[in-house]
């Protein structure tokens, strides 16, 4: 079941969202060669909690293995659900997946972003823009009266006219008094796929995951970290939108007038 936002819940979501994005900020400035991924974790829980809010991800467990921290952050090859690590430690050329949710006053909000350390190199940097521009064109589509597959097309489109490949074993969904609602949202479509008309008050979270080589994936023996099968580059983008009457609202976008 799909469920619709009120416009009171909407604003909760927005807040959330702008929790979300506010820290998103901070940890892309503290995102320096020499910090480790666990360092960005402690960073993001930290201010989590000072902004009035729990971590989303942290105790999540939809499959064998709990997850234990409040943010994924997934370097290079790792596509998304990267563990924080001391051991990890950002150098200058890596790309830096930083995928992070919130819950606030029972709503959840949801954003990824992929970043720079230092100066990469000319690949990797088209990577993350294609990856941003993709996600952009499925917003873009996330209008009352078309389909999911009409969001999932432009990603696809956006990803594949570029050379890269698609992640198809995951995708984005629903958002709200859970992390995770209905519908799917994915990053391609097939015929046969559940495929549901937009309406005004659906709150979606598309995340696109571009590859650079193959879509294959394996996941780590941690339980957690998905990786590309060929161990080239892979990047991540993220926002929480709400469908309303005038088109979408990118919840998770820095509004400084909220
Ligand atoms: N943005 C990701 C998602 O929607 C983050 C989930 S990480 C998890 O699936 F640890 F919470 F699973
Ligand atoms: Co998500």
């Amino acid at each position: 079941m799909i469920t619709l936002k009120r416009p009171t819940e909407i604003a909760l979501m927005r807040r959330a969202n702008q929790i979300v994005a506010e820290i998103l900020d901070d940890l892309v400035v503290a995102a320096k060669p020499g910090v480790t991924s666990l360092e960005l974790d402690r960073l993001a829980e930290e201010l989590t909690w000072k902004k009035g809010a729990r971590p989303a991800f942290k105790g999540y467990k939809p499959q064998a293995v709990e997850y234990r921290h409040s943010l994924c952050v997934s370097i290079n090859q790792e596509i998304v659900h990267g563990i924080p690590s001391s051991k990890r430690r950002l150098k200058e050329g890596d790309i830096v997946g930083l995928d992070f949710g919130v819950c606030y006053q029972g709503y959840f909000g949801d954003a990824a972003r992929t970043v720079a350390i230092g100066d990469v190199s000319d690949n990797a940097r088209r990577l993350m823009k294609v990856t941003r521009d993709a996600l952009y064109a499925g917003i873009d589509r996330a209008r009352v009266g078309n389909r999911i597959s009409d969001i999932a097309r432009a990603v696809q489109s956006t990803a594949e006219s570029a050379g890269y490949s698609v992640v198809t074993d995951f995708a984005g969904h629903g958002i709200g008094r859970k992390l995770h609602e209905e519908p799917q949202v994915p990053n391609y479509f097939r015929p046969g796929m559940p495929n549901p008309r937009l309406q005004e008050g659906m709150v979606l979270a598309i995340e696109p995951m571009i590859n650079e080589g193959v879509a294959e994936l394996e996941i780590l023996a941690d339980g957690w970290t998905a990786v590309t099968a060929d161990g080239k580059l892979s990047a991540h983008f993220e926002h929480s939108i709400a469908i309303t009457a005038i088109g979408p609202e990118i919840l998770s976008e820095l509004n400084h007038n909220v």
